[in-house]
C-alpha cells in the first residue's frame, strides 16, 4: 500500500470510527461484461476500505441472467432472478458500479433492472451509482434517470462518475489519479452516511 492511499485509508478509519455502531450488508453489482475489470477493481477498493463499515456481497454474473421476460417476471420468475431481488431486498444498501457500454448503460445491467421492475426491490434502497468508463457521461446519466424511476435512494454525493478508468486504477487496484481517489474517497464518505441514515429509523 503507498503512502498516499495509506493517508486515505486512515481518513476513512477516522471517519469510519466516529460514524459506526453497526456494521450494514451491502450488495454489489458489477455491471461490466468483462474478466479484468476496472470496474471490479474499483468494487474491490471500496471493499477494503469500507471493511469495518459493511459486508459487501459482490454480483459481478450479470451475464449469466436469463433474458427478460415479461410473463415470466410477475408470475414465475427464474430461480435465479428470485435470488437476485432478494439479495436487494435483504441489503441494507446497494452499490452498482459500472462502465458505460455504447452510449449507455450495459445491457446486462439493464436485463437484470428489467427483471426488477415487477417489483419494488429498489424502493428506497439506500444506492451509491458509480460509473467508471472511458467517458461515461451519457450511460451515468441513464443510470440515474434508471434509478431515480424505480425509487432508488441516491442523491448528487452517493453518485459518482470517473472518466478514463483505464488510466486513473492500476493492476493492484489502487487509484493512482489524486482527484479521482479524493472523491472515491468522498463518494464513501457520503454513501456511508445515506446508508447509515437511511437505516437508524
Ligand atoms: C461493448 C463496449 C462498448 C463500449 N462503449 C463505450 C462507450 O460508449 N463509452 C465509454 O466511455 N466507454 C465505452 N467502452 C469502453 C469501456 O468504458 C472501458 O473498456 C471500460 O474500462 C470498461 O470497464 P471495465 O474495465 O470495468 O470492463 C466500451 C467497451 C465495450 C466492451
Amino acid at each position: 500500500m503507498n503512502r498516499l492511499f495509506y493517508l486515505y485509508k486512515l481518513k476513512i478509519d477516522l471517519f469510519i470510527f466516529y460514524m459506526m455502531d453497526k456494521k450494514f450488508n451491502l450488495f454489489a453489482i458489477i455491471g461490466s461484461a468483462s474478466r479484468n475489470s476496472a470496474n471490479q477493481k474499483l468494487v474491490d477498493a471500496f471493499v477494503s476500505l469500507t471493511k469495518d463499515v459493511f459486508d459487501v456481497t459482490i454480483f459481478s454474473d450479470l451475464k449469466t441472467l436469463p433474458h427478460f421476460d415479461p410473463e415470466l417476471s410477475s408470475e414465475n420468475p427464474p430461480e435465479v432472478i428470485s435470488d437476485f431481488r432478494n439479495s436487494i431486498v435483504n441489503a441494507d444498501g446497494l452499490l452498482i458500479c459500472t462502465p458505460e457500454y455504447v452510449f449507455s448503460i450495459p445491457s446486462g445491467l439493464k436485463n437484470a433492472i428489467e427483471w426488477c421492475i415487477a417489483t419494488t426491490v429498489f424502493s428506497d434502497k439506500p444506492t451509491g451509482l458509480i460509473t467508471a468508463s472511458a467517458h461515461g457521461a451519457k450511460g451515468h446519466e441513464e443510470l440515474k434517470l434508471i434509478m431515480k424511476t424505480v425509487m432508488a435512494n441516491f442523491n448528487d454525493d452517493t453518485t459518482l462518475l470517473i472518466h478514463g478508468i483505464k488510466g486513473k486504477i492500476n493492476e493492484m487496484g489502487e487509484i493512482t489519479d489524486i482527484n479521482t481517489k479524493n472523491d472515491f474517497v468522498k463518494f464513501i464518505e457520503e454513501f456511508i452516511t445515506l446508508v447509515k441514515n437511511s437505516n437508524s429509523i
